[in-house]
């Protein structure tokens, strides 16, 4: 058996070598300091923050969030402190420890979207950028632009021009081809795609007779959509090279570990971070024991590795 200490862990997003695959996802782990004393850092392939805009916002109006069956819905409508004040205010705290920091970009229109990577490029401490056109919440941006692959190409490589720093295109399921948008942002040049971000629902108080959630639509997470985003993940896996990062309802490390077979370089803990703040701890654990189990040195090799024939039955 091999020894877990020999185990090979670093997954590479463009010029940036992570040390492992697993991160929270945006929105669910705040700027970072929030989950400071459940999580050490030092062991995280990345932190990934909240969405960042030009200026700061207020978000959508509660109530944001409810409890679905298996998930939940949320429409925090990108509420955030903007971009200046994450440099100044935050940013300094995640520079004492070795993790990669990734901060993901939210814009109205794709000129916000350009300035916000350019002022992060400049930013001392800031690692890779991840490009939010899926946010379903929001009335301008977000997943307005990411549900086209022409649009896809055009703000992808618009964001490139704005920065030397990796780009991950984070990707949208409310799509009837995520294939074909992933391919879009490959060409445009994205170091790597991130899938998915919430399944825009609905949930209604059948007293009142109104939605539970102020903005009347929500976006679902949690373990209801782990299936549809794996699904998603292998479809895209077929159509492009460079790494994906599998997000959709990872609760425990088996469901990462599904996430990598079916093609995954890396994985984003969100919802999961609610319920349990030590969850991407756990999940890096039990990711390191099942690769010591099967006899796997390098986590490359568990990349991809779907067996699409079933074996015969005897
Ligand atoms: C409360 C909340 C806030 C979120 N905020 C953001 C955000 O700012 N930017 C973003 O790209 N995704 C955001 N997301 C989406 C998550 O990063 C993730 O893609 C999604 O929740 C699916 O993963 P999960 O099922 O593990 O939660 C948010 C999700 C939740 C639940």
């Amino acid at each position: 058996m091999v020894n877990v200490r020999d185990i090979k862990t670093a997954v590479k997003i463009g010029s940036l070598v992570l040390k492992n695959p697993v991160m929270p996802a945006s929105g669910t782990f705040g700027y970072g300091e929030e989950f400071a004393s459940f999580v050490d850092y030092n062991l995280l392939g990345a932190i990934v923050v909240k969405g960042l805009s030009l200026e700061p916002r207020a978000g959508n109006p509660p109530p944001r969030i409810i409890e679905t069956t298996g998930g939940m819905l949320n429409a925090i409508g990108m509420e955030n402190i903007g971009v200046h004040a994450f440099i100044k205010e935050k940013l300094p705290f995640l520079a004492q420890f070795n993790c990669a920091v990734i901060a993901n970009v939210y814009g109205e229109t794709v000129e916000e979207y350009q300035k916000v990577a350019e002022i992060l490029s400049g930013a001392k401490g800031v690692h890779a950028l991840e490009i939010n056109i899926s946010c379903p919440n929001v009335k301008k941006g977000g997943i307005a632009f990411g549900t086209d692959p022409d649009t896809v190409h055009d703000i992808t490589g618009k964001v490139k021009q704005a920065t030397n720093l990796p780009v991950i295109v984070k990707l949208s399921p409310n799509v009837t081809d995520i294939a074909e948008i992933a391919v879009s942002a490959q060409d445009a040049g994205a170091d790597a795609v991130s899938l998915i971000n919430t399944l825009t629902g609905m949930s209604v108080d059948i007293i009142s007779r109104t939605s539970n959630i102020a903005n009347l639509t929500g976006g679902l997470s949690g373990p209801a959509i782990k299936p549809i985003a794996l699904r998603m993940v292998w479809e895209v896996a077929k159509k492009v090279s460079i790494p994906i990062i599998g997000i959709g309802g990872i609760m425990s490390p088996e469901d990462a570990v599904e996430f990598l077979i079916v093609g995954a370089s890396a994985i984003q803990v969100g919802t999961a971070n609610l319920i349990n703040p030590l969850a991407t701890m756990d999940i890096l654990e039990g990711i390191l024991a099942y690769l010591e189990v099967s006899d796997i040195m390098d986590i490359k090799d568990l990349v991809g590795s779907l067996k699409t024939e079933r074996p015969r039955e005897e």
